[in-house]
């Protein structure tokens, strides 16, 4: 039996070449701890690390990349910007499709500091935030704005360009997170004028897990705490943080094989380009939809049409309990999906699919159309068929 791999929202597999070439770098040349040791391998190894930070900010259009640091995740990254920003009965704005790593940390602040959380729901568009509602809400002074740049239950790509240009006439800072749009779509920090930009090595960026990090704009560096305090092999006579960045934010011995890997994959991202990775995925997904349009035993969660969604789609399976749907995919074809809410209960209620949830099928580059029209013929049989 084949193995197919369709659940690169969760992860991307497999990784390239690059990538293993460079984690393996480590083994060969990791004697030393960067920032520590003064050894040639650890000096090579720091300039690493610097080429890394230097190749996110090139890559999301960010001037100072020693405002790049790294954290484990996106979750990370996004709970030291709200842990920071949000004080005792701030209000906050999110969008309607945001992930737990969102939501979660707001609840706790919710309760712990009696902070409002402003929910705007999209457009019919299915990507502009209701104006109507997203103006009323700037008007309330709110402290941040957190936005996902694209949804990883139905793939949609938030318009950014309008929603960031409303907050900025209002003064209010923006958090993105683009875990799921960095490495598809182009973001531009600068033109956008975002304060705070989340990412996550492990997802379209191609990378390695337990890698993530965070671009912070200069003038806001200030505002954030670091989320946890210690050594970082500068100013050792201090007892206080060094304020310097980025060792601000970055105690204690970070991800060096993460750090490598990531930094061989955004070199590959770049020879193959986003805009050609991004038509090859949305070709992909079109192909997988196609066939079940007109389908009635399935619910399609493809409002907005492939052409400006990442590598996703969503199927909610009528006539049969999605995990069970999602199972047999696995055991009979092959087929690995991720089945429920996928971490974005509020997403889900906006789609009509809570608490049931949908059977998701992402791709990557390396995704071939053979794959795919397997997965298409696999779903149809599946469809007939009383396994
Ligand atoms: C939109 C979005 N944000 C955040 C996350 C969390 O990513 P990580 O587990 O790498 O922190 C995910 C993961 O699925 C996601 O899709």
């Amino acid at each position: 039996m084949e193995r197919v791999y369709l659940d690169n929202s969760a992860t991307s597999f497999p990784k390239p070449e690059s990538v293993k070439q460079a984690v393996m770098r480590y083994f060969e040349f990791g004697a030393g701890n960067p920032g520590r040791t003064a050894s040639e391998d650890a000096l090579a190894m720091e300039r690493s690390i610097y080429n890394t930070r230097l190749a996110l900010a090139n890559f999301f259009h960010f001037d100072a990349p020693d405002h790049v640091i790294f954290t484990k995740n996106i979750t990370e990254a996004i709970n030291l910007v709200l842990f920071s920003v949000l004080k005792n009965g701030d209000r906050v704005i999110v969008s309607e499709i945001e992930h737990n790593a969102v939501l979660r940390p707001l609840e706790v602040l919710k309760e712990k500091r009696g902070i409002e959380v402003i929910e705007i729901p999209l457009d019919e568009d299915g990507v502009h935030l209701d104006a109507e509602r997203l103006d009323a809400a700037l008007k309330t002074k709110p402290r941040l704005m957190a936005l996902s740049c694209a949804s990883n239950v139905s793939g949609d790509v938030l318009a950014l360009k309008e929603a960031a240009e409303a907050a900025k006439n209002h003064g209010v800072p923006i958090l993105l997170d683009t875990a799921q749009a960095a490495g598809v779509t182009d973001i531009d920090f600068k033109a956008l004028g975002v304060a705070f930009l989340a990412f996550t090595g492990h997802k379209s960026l191609l990378g390695p897990q337990g890698i993530g990090g965070l671009l912070i704009d200069p003038k806001r560096t200030e505002i954030l705490d670091p989320l946890i305090y210690g050594g970082t092999g500068s100013y050792s006579e201090l007892l206080t943080q060094p304020t310097i960045m980025p060792d601000r934010f970055e105690s204690g011995t970070g991800n060096l094989l993460g750090i490598l890997g990531l930094e061989a994959s955004l070199g590959t991202l770049r020879e193959k380009g986003i805009e050609t990775i991004a038509s090859h995925e949305r070709h992909l997904i079109r192909e997988l939809e196609k066939p079940f349009e007109d389908d009635h035993r399935v619910k399609l969660l493809n409002r907005v049409p492939a052409s400006k969604r990442v590598g996703v789609l969503s199927i909610d399976f009528k006539e049969r309990d999605n995990a069970v749907a999602a199972h047999l995919l696995a055991r009979e074809f092959g087929i690995v999906t991720r089945v429920g809410l996928h971490c974005a209960p509020a997403a889900h209620k906006a789609f009509g699919t809570y608490p049931k949830g949908t059977v998701r099928f992402s791709v990557s580059p390396y995704t071939t159309i053979k794959e795919i029209e397997y997965t298409a013929q696999s779903i149809k049989k599946l469809l007939t068929s009383d396994f």
